[in-house]
């Protein structure tokens, strides 16, 4: 049986998988068994920041394992304890609570939001339209996206959907019931929209006025992905919670959420915990992956090949304008709107050995790794306008 026959006897069917089997990873690209390059231009879903087998993330990897792989958050680990400082010190939140993925750190953020609005009886918590916040009931219960949604009702009670950037029914909603909103400041999965200005300097606004949370889900966003730390940081606001993943642990599981100074003694000893979360290895890459980012260059990298990526596509766009509607995006995070079939030009970028990841039936994602050099960009950028060409002449 080859891979695909054996994936497809023992799993439940949750993946639509790409036919490719992979041997190593280096840099920008994947190999297969049989010797072939694939440049990835969506990394792991904005997972593989630093490419693959980067050599800081590995030795980091190696040195920890060498040490001690697991103990209990019984124990003090000084590994866990230099990335929490570093993300404190680099963020300027409060306290940290780690996890092994981003909805488990998404679920801890709503746990942490409920205990803080116990007392004051604030009880509603809304995600917006189109929002995607993982695949934990807690986490669904807030996301707007029926594909994931549907099927998994009842959701918690006293959450409910806001229209995406609609400033009119935010304004009708909350009110002092309010205990928190739940929003992607670029939304990822939703195909790649940008909060407007407007919508985030009503929310603001409304939490002076109420007194609610503003939970920011970065787990996407997150990690320099836009160029910047945080999507936020774009805007003129600042949440009371943050929720990271991804890109944190340097592909190894890791997530976290953060809290504002006002929620430091909401979490008492017992009341939330996690076996796993914080895992020693996972944080050593943690460390490995914020110093590439951040001492390194790594995000300004993001930020600079951003621009050019989006420069490149909108020329695509501008040549192009029967196949390619809209373009959008923050840093390295650009969703492209197809007018053709969208399956088609992932499947023809596939075929030229480019890859990347279709969102929304409609929209191109593109999330390369934050070390990619323009010749990949180019690379890419060249052959999607070639399977444009093909695709537009059948
Ligand atoms: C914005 C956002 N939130 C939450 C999640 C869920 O993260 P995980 O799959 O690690 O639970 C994702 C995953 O794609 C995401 O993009």
């Amino acid at each position: 049986m080859d891979i695909a026959a054996r994936e497809s006897r023992y799993f439940f069917k949750t993946y639509n998988r790409l036919r490719l089997d992979i041997e190593r990873g280096e840099g920008v690209h994947l190999f297969t068994k049989q010797g072939e390059r694939y440049l990835d231009m969506f990394a792991g879903i904005a997972v593989n920041a630093l490419g693959y087998n980067h050599p800081r993330v590995n030795s980091a990897i190696e040195r920890q394992l060498k040490r001690y792989i697991h103990v209990s958050n019984t124990f003090y680990q000084d590994t866990q304890i230099e990335l929490a400082e570093r993300l404190i010190k680099l963020t300027g939140f409060a306290r940290i609570f780690f996890t092994n993925s981003g909805t488990e750190a998404l679920e801890g953020a709503l746990k942490l939001a409920r205990r803080w609005g116990r007392d004051a009886r604030k009880t509603a918590i809304y995600g917006l339209t189109d929002s995607f916040h993982g695949r934990t009931l807690g986490s669904l219960s807030v996301s707007g996206r029926g594909k994931y949604r549907d099927g998994y009702e009842p959701f918690l009670p006293n959450t409910d959907l806001l229209a995406f950037n609609d400033v009119e029914e935010l304004r009708q909603k909350v009110d002092q019931q309010t205990l928190a909103v739940v929003l992607e400041f670029v939304q990822g999965e939703g195909g790649v929209n940008l909060v407007s200005r407007e919508y985030v300097l009503e929310l603001a606004r409304l939490r002076e006025k109420y007194g609610f949370l503003i939970i920011a889900d970065e787990i996407q966003t997150g990690v320099g992905r836009t160029g910047r730390f945080f999507a936020f940081d774009y805007f003129d606001i600042r949440p009371d919670i943050v929720v990271i993943a991804k890109a944190l642990g340097g592909g190894l599981p890791l997530g976290a959420f953060m809290g504002e100074e006002k929620l430091s003694d909401v979490f008492t000893p017992g009341v939330h915990g996690s076996t796993f979360g914080g895992n020693p290895v996972a944080c050593a890459a943690g460390i490995a992956t914020l110093t590439e980012l951040i001492d390194n260059g790594v995000m300004q990298n993001a930020e600079k090949m951003g621009g050019y990526l989006k420069g490149q596509l909108e020329m695509i766009r501008t040549s192009y304008p029967k196949y390619v509607a809209d373009l959008r995006g923050l840093g390295l995070m650009i969703g492209v709107d197809l007018l053709v079939d969208g399956t088609k030009v992932v499947e023809s970028l596939f075929e030229e050995k480019v890859l990347l990841n279709l969102t929304n039936n409609r929209t191109l994602r593109w999330l390369p790794p934050l070390i990619i050099r323009p010749e990949h960009v180019d690379y890419a950028v060249s052959r999607f306008e070639k399977v444009l060409r093909k695709i537009g002449t059948q």
